[in-house]
């Protein structure tokens, strides 16, 4: 099956989307005019893929591995998650994390010296890895999962969520009108169908823009040991969005 020139196969997970677009929209070129489908480029495994996020986590060669050979996260995302950071520290203001992984977006966040930084991680192995590499004094580290930190946490002028194999969007519009401060941002590493799910639910004292990077051979052809890519290597920009609150 094609659509839009992109074959739908297992492996990409940005064509999985626009399969599911071209189910929803049968026989019409709809999906492919839908702008959320250009504008939103970035794409992670779905929700409840077949990952436990409790397995085995390894660091080893520029990654974050988990037992089934699954890779949590890769050192290719740098460029990305230094835009991130740019974007969410550009307010100046208290910075949330959520999903530290390889703690890349957070040596990032480090760097450019936002007022606060917090972090939320749940995972033990990752808590090991930030502990040994001191980052207790660097950020204030919340141990466990960001749904439970629901309503007993500070606000934040930015929020930026990369999770893995989290049932998340549910409680997102939680997340932000009990965390993210009027005038603030949130960000978050997503699939589309997930996006445009977000983007449906939130309340209408919210703002989505994108902003977007060239990939210019970012974006590698082989992503997985397993099944290939997730990101589709031929997409011509990478997209982050950024949904502000308004009031
Ligand atoms: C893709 S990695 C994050 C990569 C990170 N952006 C970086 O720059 O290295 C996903 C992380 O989210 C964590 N995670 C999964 N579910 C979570 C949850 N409910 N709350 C907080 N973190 C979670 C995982 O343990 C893992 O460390």
């Amino acid at each position: 099956m094609h659509l839009g020139g992109l074959p739908c196969n297992i492996g990409a997970r940005i064509t999985q989307s626009l399969c599911l677009l071209s189910f929803l929209f049968p026989g019409s070129s709809e999906a492919e005019q839908n702008p959320v489908k250009v504008k939103v480029g970035i794409s992670k495994f779905p929700r409840g893929a077949n990952f436990s996020n409790m397995s085995k986590y390894t660091y080893k060669d520029d990654k974050l591995v988990s037992e089934n050979g699954s890779y949590v996260m890769m050192g290719w995302e740098r460029p990305i998650m230094k835009k991130v950071a740019e974007l969410m520290t550009k307010n100046g203001g208290d910075v949330l994390n959520i999903g530290f992984g390889m703690g890349i977006v957070d040596e990032y966040i480090n760097e450019l010296n936002p007022k606060s930084h917090t972090i939320i991680e749940p995972h033990p192995d990752v808590i090991e890895y930030i502990n040994e590499n001191g980052w207790k004094s660097k950020a204030t580290i919340l141990e466990g999962k960001w749904q439970d930190f629901i309503g007993s946490m500070g606000q934040f002028d930015s929020i930026y969520m990369d999770t893995w194999a989290d049932h998340r969007t549910p409680y997102i519009n939680n997340l932000l009108e009990n965390h993210l401060k009027i005038g603030g941002i949130f960000s978050i590493w997503h699939n589309d169908i997930e996006f445009m799910t977000i983007v449906d639910g939130l309340p209408n004292n919210y703002e989505v823009s994108y902003v977007y990077m060239e990939n210019n051979g970012l974006i590698p052809t082989k992503q997985q040991d397993m099944d290939g890519y997730y990101i589709d290597p031929s997409l011509e920009k990478i997209t982050i969005p950024i949904i502000k609150r308004l009031r």
